[in-house]
């Protein structure tokens, strides 16, 4: 599975790059706005930094105006994925774009139904949102479960993009379930490190050897 970076903050994507696990990055207006800067530019260097696709999202509401922003973001770089929100004005601009050549992420989905359609206009992925599903009680892995199920009916080439995500077990249970893709917080990224028996475990390997007064080199 992938593993996405949800965020628009370079510094953050710059600590993480040299772990080497982060395959592209997703953004979102809310993201890009409260880093403040020119979204372009951050866009821009966002790509020269990580070499996978990074998600731009329009902020039109309707399909001409979505078709046109998405051009206009497709062009900064090729990795650009050209994101629209659900809805008959994003279903209408992903299939232009898609036609365009330009690869469409269909954001802010919460039914399977929804993935059938942005599956049937050729989005490159599809974003279901896990964590706000939760927040009102609806279970968002079964979402991904449903929509999993769905495009392997039909072989559908859209990508599973699991966004929302809120701590590890989302990711856990998206690998689980075989999703193509999570895009995590830097801090979810973070967290899959982490589990106090290996700095236990460590910190008595370092401590016993250090015992033995023995050296490796
Ligand atoms: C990513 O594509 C989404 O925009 C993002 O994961 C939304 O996350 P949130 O529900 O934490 O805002």
């Amino acid at each position: 599975m992938k593993l996405f970076v949800d965020t628009a903050n370079i510094a953050e994507i710059e600590a993480l790059l040299p772990l080497g696990i982060v395959d592209g990055v997703t953004t979102n207006p809310s993201l890009l706005a409260k880093v403040g800067v020119e979204p372009r530019g951050v866009l821009k260097r966002i790509c020269e930094l990580v070499q996978g696709p990074v998600s731009a999202e329009v902020v039109a509401t309707d399909s001409e105006g979505m078709v046109r922003e998405g051009r206009e973001l497709a062009a900064i770089d090729p990795n650009i994925v050209v994101k629209v929100p659900f809805g008959r004005p994003g279903v209408q601009a992903c299939r232009a774009l898609t036609k365009e050549g330009a690869r469409v992420n269909v954001t802010l989905v919460f039914s399977p139904s929804q993935a059938l359609l942005a599956a049937k206009v050729g989005a490159s992925f599809v974003s279901p949102f896990v964590g706000r599903l939760d927040d009102i009680a609806v279970p968002g892995m079964e979402l991904i479960s449903q929509i999993v199920e769905i495009y392997q009916n039909f072989a559908f080439s859209s990508e599973v993009l699991v966004a929302s995500v809120r701590g590890p077990m989302h990711v856990v249970e998206a690998a689980r379930i075989g999703a193509d893709i999570c895009t995590c917080p830097p801090k979810s990224i973070e967290s899959l490190f982490d589990h106090p028996l290996t700095d236990i475990g460590l910190e008595k390997f370092l401590a016993d050897w250090a015992k033995a007064q023995e050296s490796i080199d």
